[in-house]
């Protein structure tokens, strides 16, 4: 009852036990006033502190040599209020693109609330991309600033010299009193030891950009889905409703925030419901992983198929190791039915699949405490969001319970993204009449649970993260041994799918395991280790169509032993 650190009551989200996605019970429950000004980044850090409760933990953060660091709601507050100042010093304004290229290091947390509060637009993007795909994403974006460490410094400096907009490269990891080596157009912010700066946040609304999320397709270069402030109306909901989390849990998601499951459920989420996040800023390891889940007494676990299915291969955890475990949810690829069972064996509880996109900010579909879980099914449709399975010819939706077809989402919801930045047609080509197309295929069982049948286009879902074959093989065409080539998705047992290419070589090149190697390296080095191919097949042509299209459809189902299908309507 006179709990010091329990929240103030919050009005509540469930209209007459009815789940309630409408904007204003949850605006209520954010204590936000309607048509009022708020800042994403100061509500989840500032907030909580003006409620009295500052001193709550809201990060605890461990690292792989086991160096662990607790941070308060206060400590969140004061350090994003540093980052936010300094950058406005350095003259990054309200709008500017500031890119978080960092490991998961408190700082990233503190740079995220700071680029939110200052109005600048967060472009977070995976530490372990390398130049190219780096440069790529920041020429896009026109990025003005890149935070990162001594580590990951050099990719950044390779790719800077092509590009002019690019007027900040900052470094975390500066030791105070240290001689910094830096560059031209380079500096230091150390949040920690720096003197507190007072700081407003930007009066933002509903529709201020928030966030830059990159993501792959099948043609073109990667886009960034534009995302706002009000987006965390959907995300707050969903985490309460489908994390199932409140205040006192200790909640632990596996995302890294260079992927938009760490930012929306890594960041935005859980810190708006108010929670503490554990952070384990280190590799996979499934007995490091346990002693993790039992040290800090996580009871709320958000991961990937990938990552549980190496779980399984490895010996189990000891019974007393997961006792704090209430819930856990998967997302970002197909969770096996398998998978379900064995964690309610082993684990104690089963996983939870939810699902949606980069491009939906949000859950969209999920399977939610007290709904029975069908193993394989996705779940339904998480409240205020209704989704189809849509004819693909007609765009009409399909009636007949366990047809396949194109799964779409009628807008809006307060987390749909706002655009791909600078690519107007490519954002109107996702929506048809009043559905907005995922790019995946799925079907819907007279239940009304939504089964995920596979991608409708050519984009490889490896270990959960998207890799865009154009982005591939524009990779392996700066291979002096490449003439042409076409990337494609390959079953594989751990990762989900594994990227395969098919190759010409050029004239006077032979094909060797020599070559494969070198061009798996070329690949990893320059554009990330998810996108390196793991199987290479040399081949005299690659099939086409008329037009000159390479038939990456064919290669693939060849791949995954599926029937070719009709050539016909490919060959444009
Ligand atoms: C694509 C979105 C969602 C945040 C992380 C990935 C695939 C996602 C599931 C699931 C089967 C899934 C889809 C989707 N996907 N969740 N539960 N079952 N497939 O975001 O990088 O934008 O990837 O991941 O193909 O379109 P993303």
């Amino acid at each position: 009852m006179n709990d010091p650190h329990a929240l103030p009551a919050v009005a509540p989200l469930f209209n007459g036990g009815q789940p309630s996605y409408e904007t204003g019970a949850l605006r209520l429950a954010l204590g936000l006033a309607s048509d009022k000004p708020f800042n994403l980044g100061a509500l989840l850090s500032d907030r909580l502190c003006v409620q009295g409760h500052g001193d709550r933990l809201a990060l605890v953060w461990e690292n792989h040599s086991g160096l662990r660091k607790d941070f308060t709601f206060d400590d969140l507050r004061r350090y994003s209020d540093v980052w936010a100042a300094t950058l406005a010093d350095l003259g990054i304004v309200a709008g500017d693109r500031v890119c978080l290229f960092l490991d998961r290091v408190p700082d990233l947390y503190f740079a995220f609330l700071g680029i939110l509060k200052l109005g600048a637009v967060a472009q977070p993007l995976f530490s372990q991309f390398m130049a190219d795909a780096l440069e790529v994403r920041l020429a896009d974006a026109d990025t003005r600033a890149v935070i990162t460490t001594a580590r990951h410094v050099e990719k950044v400096r390779s790719a800077r010299v092509r590009l002019p907009g690019l007027s900040w490269v900052i470094l975390t990891d500066v030791k105070p009193g240290a001689a910094p080596v830096l560059g031209k157009g380079e500096t230091a912010i150390n949040a920690e030891t720096a003197p507190p700066r007072a700081f407003t946040p930007l009066a933002a609304n509903d529709d201020t950009p928030s966030l830059l999320h990159y993501t792959s397709g099948t043609t073109g270069r990667p886009k960034g889905a534009q995302h706002v402030h009000g987006s965390v109306l959907s995300q707050f909901a969903t985490t309460r409703h489908v994390l199932d989390l409140r205040p006192e849990d200790v909640y632990w998601c596996t995302a890294d925030p260079g992927w938009v499951t760490g930012t929306s459920y890594g960041i935005i989420g859980p810190w708006a419901v108010g929670a503490t996040q554990a952070v384990f800023e280190a590799g996979f390891s499934a007995p490091r992983w346990y002693e993790f889940i039992a040290r800090h007494r996580v009871t709320v676990f958000y991961t990937a198929p990938t990552a549980i299915r190496m779980l399984m291969k490895a010996p189990p955890p000891a019974a007393e190791q997961l006792v704090s475990l209430r819930h856990m949810c998967s997302v970002g690829e197909p969770l096996n039915p398998a998978a379900v069972l064995w964690a309610e064996r082993v684990m104690g509880r089963p996983f939870y699949d939810t699902y949606w996109q980069t491009e939906t900010g949000a859950i969209m579909i999920a399977n939610v405490p007290g709904l029975p879980i069908k193993p394989g099914s996705m779940g339904k449709p998480v409240p205020g969001i209704e989704a189809a399975i849509l004819d693909a010819q007609t765009h009409q939706p399909v009636t007949k319970p366990g047809a396949p077809g194109l799964l779409a989402f009628r807008p809006p919801w307060p987390s749909m993204f706002r655009g791909y930045f600078k690519a107007e047609q490519t954002y109107q080509s996702k929506f048809v009449g009043a559905y907005y197309l995922t790019g995946d295929r799925g079907s819907v069982d007279s239940d009304g649970y939504y089964w995920f049948v596979g991608r409708d286009d050519d984009v490889i879902n490896t270990a959960g993260h998207l890799v865009g074959p154009f982005e591939v093989e524009s990779a392996l065409l700066r291979h002096p041994a490449v003439a042409e080539s076409a990337a494609v998705s390959k079953p594989d047992p751990t990762f989900g799918e594994v990227v395969k290419s098919f190759i010409v070589l050029r004239p006077g090149y032979a094909g060797s395991d020599e070559l494969r190697l070198d061009i798996m390296n070329f690949v990893r080095k320059h554009l990330s280790p998810l996108a390196m191919p793991h199987a290479i097949d040399f081949v005299d042509k690659l099939p086409k169509t008329r037009s000159g299209k390479i038939l990456r459809r064919m290669l693939r189902a060849q791949e995954w032993g599926e029937p070719v299908g009709d050539l016909s309507s490919l060959d444009d």
